[in-house]
């Protein structure tokens, strides 16, 4: 698929820009801090409905204005679908597909396929597993964007338990017999329930993806690094120890009744975690206690890689989304952002290899030379003027006039 135009209104640094651009490499080259980033990070939010940057969505909003409005059109097999999203501060967002407003945002979700290589990308090696976990929702639900739904539930239920479980433990420790006390453990059955419910049907997805990425993985880290230790990436989730033994053998195909069987292990888990749970007031187990471990030979990559190895395993990793992405049938967009400069000679082509033949990458570099000639095809230059209320970016096509709308 492809990018056909994309529109910002009061997104970052851009007050009001129209793109049009096409198939193939689109390359935005401009100084630094001077808006690159931000036209890349508008595609991400419409593809994901969250920013790789940024976890809250008032940071998007154009200092002085109190929305943001992104929009593109998508052209998926010859078929063009228009989205877009309008970013309130302090109040829900709102976002529509082909002009006709849908009930949630998150119905956006899997109309652009996108992956996104950034510097910021090197946390998914070094960071939290919050990171890692990220990576495994946003690809799912780009696949299957009805586990978006599954996914708020799921932090709807966990939010909900968690209070009780705080209500529970304040009320035991004050002195056991308060009604309130007792009430909140009566009513952590139902929310166990609840929980496991939405919990196993999120594990379960997220195992069978993660036995879906292993070869791309491997496949994709072996050839950026091919004097390297092999490349491996493995499901840990909190349950293990509630969990049948095969589940242990990081090749086992996923089952359709895994998720009965999650379940079971979940509830299992919550009641043998109970006290520890109430004492501490915090859920200890389920998916958001989850981790994609990831592994070079026998040991794990975070602490021990390189890092230049850090950088391949980063870029496998998306490279493995694009490729997972791909054998479904259609290109996903990539964008590469400034990532070229931080690349050394082997890596860049690796990469370069794979991103001259999707069917559209859009690429950010400080200056021209950083991008492989291939890729150089169709350039841009983004500057930035100081205005009022910070920088106001603008675009021009620097080989030919057409196609640039303010
Ligand atoms: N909410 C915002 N309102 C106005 N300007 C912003 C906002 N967020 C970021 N910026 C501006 O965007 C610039 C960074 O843009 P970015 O796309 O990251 O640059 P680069 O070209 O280096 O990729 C910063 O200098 C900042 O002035
Ligand atoms: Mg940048």
């Amino acid at each position: 698929m492809f990018v056909r135009s994309f529109t910002l209104r009061d997104f970052r640094s851009w007050d009001d820009v129209t793109i049009e651009l096409g198939p193939g490499s689109m390359v935005f080259v401009g100084p630094n801090g001077h808006g690159k980033t931000n036209l890349l990070e508008s595609l991400g939010y419409l593809s994901t409905l969250s920013s790789h940057r940024v976890s809250s969505d008032a940071p998007l909003i154009r200092a002085g204005a109190d929305r943001a409005f992104a929009a593109a059109s998508v052209v998926n097999q010859g078929r063009e679908l228009t989205i877009d999203v309008e970013i309130v501060d302090g109040r829900a967002n709102k976002a529509r597909m082909n002009r006709s407003p849908v009930r949630r945002p998150r119905e956006i979700l899997g109309v652009l396929h996108s992956v996104l290589f950034a510097p910021e990308d090197l946390s998914l090696v070094r960071g939290d597993p919050g990171e890692r976990r990220r990576y495994l929702d946003e690809l799912l639900t780009t696949r299957r964007p009805r586990m978006a739904g599954v996914r708020a539930d799921y932090d709807k239920v966990l939010r909900q338990r968690s209070a009780l479980l705080k209500t529970a433990g304040g009320a035991l420790r004050r002195g056991t017999a308060s009604s309130d006390g007792a009430s909140a453990l009566a009513t952590l059955d139902v929310w166990d329930g609840h929980l496991a419910a939405h919990g196993a049907q999120l594990l379960s997805s997220r195992i069978g993806l993660v036995h879906e990425l292993t070869p791309f993985v491997a496949e994709s880290y072996s050839s950026i690094a091919p004097e390297s230790r092999p490349a491996a990436i493995r499901y840990r989730s909190s349950l293990a120890d509630a969990l049948p033994p095969e589940f242990a053998d990081p090749l086992r195909t996923p089952e359709p009744d895994d998720v009965e069987v999650l379940e079971a292990a979940f509830l299992h888990q919550l009641s043998i975690m109970r006290q520890r749970e109430i004492e501490r007031g915090v859920c200890l187990v389920g998916p958001h206690r989850d981790d994609l471990e990831l592994a070079l030979g026998d040991q794990p990559a975070k602490g021990f890689a390189s890092h230049g190895e850090s950088w391949s395993f980063a870029l496998s990793l998306r490279l493995a989304s694009f490729g997972l992405l791909r054998a479904e049938g259609t290109d996903p967009v990539l964008m590469l952002d400034d990532v070229f400069a931080e690349l050394d000679r082997k890596r860049r082509s690796a990469l370069a290899r794979v991103a001259v033949d999707a069917e559209q990458v859009l690429i950010t570099a400080a200056v021209a030379e950083d991008v492989p000639p291939e890729l150089d095809a169709r350039r841009w230059g983004v500057s930035a003027l100081q205005g009022d209320t910070g920088r106001v970016s603008r675009i021009d096509s620097i080989d030919e006039s057409e196609g640039v709308g303010s």
